[in-house]
């Protein structure tokens, strides 16, 4: 991350907007810079299936439906430990459960068949080993050519440095031990970005 970022991440953080921004009426924990990435990969991908984990209010999940709608392509299945109201949608199954449950995660996967192209978004509990459980599990579902995406990266960096350690550093443990994935760079275009380092292009099986 450039230098020059630091104050602005800090502020815009700190300002709370991240938990005050809304598509079509639901609240979505995401900084409108990840969305147009999002937007952009699943033009180019054109996704079978979307995982996601970590659902919240489903704000994030209606985005990914939007923009299948618009694509005409693609189904979300989101998992939630938590029960909430959320947006109903045909596109997207909502499952209960905790993410690095095996049998959670063996339900999903019964819920993809072998041809299909798969994006994984990690998006649940920040902690570095969670993630890191959640990395180890869902990776193998990631398609050559689509991505495993790491939300909130930048938990410590430079944000809520009393939440490390977090996300990034799960990436980097993970990333020591696999080479089939690797940084996409071209993802932080925008400098602003609350996944730096958190968009992981699988290059090969
Ligand atoms: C950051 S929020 C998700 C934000 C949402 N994707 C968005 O962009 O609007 C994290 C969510 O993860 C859920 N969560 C926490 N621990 C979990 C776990 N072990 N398994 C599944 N979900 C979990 C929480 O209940 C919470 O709703």
């Amino acid at each position: 991350m450039k230098d020059f970022m630091t104050p602005f991440y800090l502020h815009y953080y700190n300002s709370n907007v991240w938990s005050n921004t809304y598509w079509l009426g639901q609240r979505v924990l995401k900084c409108p810079l990840d969305m147009i990435l999002y937007q952009e990969i699943l033009y180019k991908l054109k996704p079978d299936v979307i995982i996601e984990c970590g659902t919240n209010e489903g704000g994030s999940t209606l985005f990914l439906a939007s923009i299948c709608d618009l694509l005409n392509h693609g189904r979300i299945i989101s998992l939630d430990i938590m029960e909430k109201e959320r947006p109903q949608h045909e596109r997207i199954t909502y499952m209960l459960g905790n993410s690095v449950s095996e049998s959670v995660f063996n339900k999903v996967k019964q819920m993809i068949a072998p041809e299909d192209t798969v994006l994984v978004i990690l998006d649940s509990d920040h902690s570095q080993k969670h993630v890191y459980q959640e990395m180890k599990l869902y990776h193998s579902l990631v398609t050559v050519g689509s991505y495993l995406i790491v939300e909130d990266t930048i938990i410590g960096h430079p944000v809520v440095p009393q939440l490390l350690p977090g996300p990034m550093e799960a990436v980097f443990q993970f990333l020591n031990e696999n080479d089939d994935f690797q940084i996409d760079e071209t993802k932080h275009k925008f400098h602003l970005t609350f996944n730096p380092n958190g968009y992981l292009l699988r290059v090969k099986k």
